[in-house]
C-alpha cells in the first residue's frame, strides 16, 4: 500500500509540475501576442513562429544573433526618420521622456522591442519548448537566447537609423560612452553617412552629476562616427526633461 501512495504522489506531483510549467509558457506566448497584436498590419502567428525558432532547440548559450535574422524580416521597423532614440545607462529616463510624447521613438517602442521587453525565454537542446524561467542571467553567457535577441534587434534599429539621430547617455557617470554597451559596440557601428546627417547626445545630468560634454569617452564616440556624420552634444539636467518631457505643447526636439 506504502508503495502505491508513493507512486500515486509522484505522479500527482509530475501533474502539478507539468501544468504548471505549460502554463508559464501559455503566458508568455499569451502576452507575447496581446502585445504583438497592438500594432496594426503585421502577422503576430508568423512572429512568433520566427521568435521561436531562433532558440528552440538549442543550447542555454549557444544562440547566435544570426539567429534571429528570420525574426528581423517578419517584423520590419515603420519609418522612423529624425525620430529614432537611442540611449545607453538611461533605461527609465529615456523611456519616462518618450513615453510621454508621441515624438521619439526607442527600439522598445517597435514591435519586437516592445513585445520581448522584460521579459526572459530560452530554449534547450534536444526539445522543441520555450522555457520562462531558469535561463541564462545577463552577464553569464554572451550568446543567450535573450541577449543574442537585444544585440540583434539594436544592429536592425542602428542600421535603419536615418537623419537626425539622437541618443540620451547619463552624465551621472565617467564613461558615459562606454565602449561594451550595444549602444557603443554595436549601434553606433552601423550608423551610415549620408542616411544618418546628425547624432545629438543627450547627456541627462543630475545635481551630482560628475561628467560634461567634454569627457573623454564622447571623444572616443565622436572619432569613430563614420565620416559626414554631424555631431552635438547638450548637457541637460533631468529635472528639465521631467518637466518637458510631459508638456504636450513642447513640440519633438525642443528640450535640448
Ligand atoms: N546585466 C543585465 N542586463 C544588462 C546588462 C547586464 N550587465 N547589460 C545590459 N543589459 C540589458 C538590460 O536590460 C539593460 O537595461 O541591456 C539594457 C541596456 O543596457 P545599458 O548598458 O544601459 O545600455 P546599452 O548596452 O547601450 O543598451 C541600450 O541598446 O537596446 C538598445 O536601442 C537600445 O540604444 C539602446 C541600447
Amino acid at each position: 500500500l506504502a508503495v502505491i501512495a508513493v507512486i500515486l504522489l509522484v505522479v500527482i506531483l509530475a501533474i502539478v509540475l507539468g501544468v504548471t510549467l505549460s502554463k508559464r509558457r501559455d503566458d508568455f506566448n499569451t502576452k507575447f501576442m496581446e502585445r504583438c497584436q497592438k500594432f496594426k498590419g503585421y502577422n503576430c502567428q508568423k512572429i512568433w513562429n520566427a521568435f521561436q525558432q531562433a532558440y528552440v532547440n538549442r543550447d542555454h548559450c549557444d544562440v547566435p544573433t544570426e539567429a534571429y535574422d528570420p525574426l528581423i524580416a517578419t517584423a520590419p521597423f515603420e519609418s522612423l526618420c529624425n525620430r529614432m532614440m537611442f540611449w545607453s545607462k538611461t533605461k527609465n529616463v529615456v523611456h519616462d521622456f518618450t513615453g510621454g510624447k508621441d515624438c521619439f521613438k526607442t527600439v522598445e517602442d517597435t514591435l519586437l522591442g516592445s513585445v520581448l521587453n522584460g521579459l526572459e525565454w530560452c530554449g534547450k537542446n534536444g526539445s522543441s519548448e520555450t522555457f520562462t524561467t531558469g535561463c541564462p542571467k545577463w552577464e553569464e553567457c554572451e550568446k543567450s537566447a535573450v541577449r543574442s535577441f537585444w544585440n540583434r534587434v539594436s544592429a536592425a534599429f542602428g542600421d535603419f537609423a536615418c537623419g537626425n539621430v539622437t541618443v540620451m547617455l547619463n552624465g551621472s557617470i565617467d564613461t558615459p560612452f562606454s565602449p561594451t554597451s550595444i549602444f557603443a559596440s554595436v549601434e553606433v557601428k552601423k550608423f551610415k553617412s549620408p542616411k544618418v546627417k546628425n547624432l545629438n547626445v543627450v547627456l541627462v545630468i543630475q545635481k551630482n552629476s560628475v561628467t560634461n560634454c567634454t569627457n573623454e569617452s564622447l571623444k572616443n564616440l565622436t572619432m569613430g562616427l563614420d565620416k559626414g556624420i554631424g555631431y552635438r552634444c547638450f548637457e541637460v539636467p533631468d529635472s528639465h526633461l521631467k518637466e518637458c518631457g510631459s508638456d504636450p505643447e513642447k513640440p519633438c526636439g525642443a528640450c535640448w
